[in-house]
């Protein structure tokens, strides 16, 4: 049995095992994904702003919590792009960011408007956590996926990262004092979450991070080309047991057993719809 180490909260860039790095074996696939998930990652503070709007006026604590969520994320972006750099000279993570940032900016971070774009700050707890459970699952099958050691090092803390978050946003959704949301209202949320996934967020991260500026006239951004790409890259790394992991994290948030019959048919559609989708 691989035992896996245990990566506690609070790590620095300075922490991480640089010197471990072996190019030798980087895999070109998984370089990509990395690439395209350090864009993703590095664009946390538009989130946090957006965030600390939601829950203006509830008092300092979920402040300080947030940002230092921001801080987080924002590192895990770093620590991606420093390893894609290292794997690949040609990447600039500051320039491709740059571009990705210009391209795509979600509307509701930019309205200034107070409030939740899913109705309520339940259900913007619910939403987020849909997206810890995906990283992290993904960068749990990232780490066990890699054989190169630095990234399996990084993945492995950002995935320790993902789960605390995981569990922030999990007791603030029933720390609110809302009244609670009802299953189906639950679950559209939840799905609602899911199917974003499918915008631009994930594919023009991915072109930004993968087509170099002077390829763009020859190879122009096409959504649907491009989120397949970037499907096809992230999904080399998962096994059954990581989209059985995440089903389980977004069961456990709508209220049912983790481990009921609604865990085991989302798992098994999940993987035969991420299976097709990468095909
Ligand atoms: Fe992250
Ligand atoms: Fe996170």
């Amino acid at each position: 049995m691989t035992v896996v180490p245990v990566y506690k909260q609070g790590w620095t860039m300075d922490d991480v095992h640089w010197s471990l790095f072996d190019p030798q074996k980087v895999d070109r696939t998984l370089l990509a994904a990395v690439k395209a998930a350090a864009l993703v990652e590095y664009n946390a503070p538009d989130y946090v702003a957006y965030l600390k709007r939601v829950f203006a006026g509830e008092g300092s604590e979920i402040m300080a919590q947030l940002d230092q969520w921001g801080r987080e994320e924002s590192q895990h972006g770093r620590a991606l792009g420093r390893w894609a750099e290292m794997a690949d000279p040609a990447f600039k993570l500051e320039d491709a960011f740059a571009r990705f940032r210009k391209g795509y900016t979600p509307p509701h971070f930019t309205s200034g408007q107070d409030g939740s774009v899913r109705g309520s700050r339940r259900g913007e707890m619910i939403a987020r956590c849909v997206v810890e459970s995906g990283t992290s699952s993904y960068y749990s099958a990232m780490r066990d996926a890699a054989e190169e050691p630095l990234l399996q090092e990084i993945a492995g803390r950002i995935a320790a990262d993902e789960y605390r978050h995981y569990k922030l946003f999990y007791d603030t959704l029933h720390a609110q004092t809302e009244p609670d949301l009802g299953f189906w209202k639950k679950l559209w949320i939840a799905v609602g979450r899911v199917r974003e996934s499918d915008d631009d967020e994930l594919a023009y991260s991915y072109y930004c991070a993968n087509v170099l500026p002077e390829q763009e006239a020859l190879l122009p951004y096409n959504r649907k080309k491009y989120s397949r790409a970037a499907s096809a890259a992230s999904m080399t790394v998962y096994h059954r047991k990581h989209v059985q992991k995440l089903v389980q994290m977004v069961v456990k948030v709508l209220g049912a057993n983790p481990h009921g019959w609604l865990a085991n048919l989302a798992g098994a559609l999940l993987w035969r719809r991420l299976s097709a989708k990468s095909a």
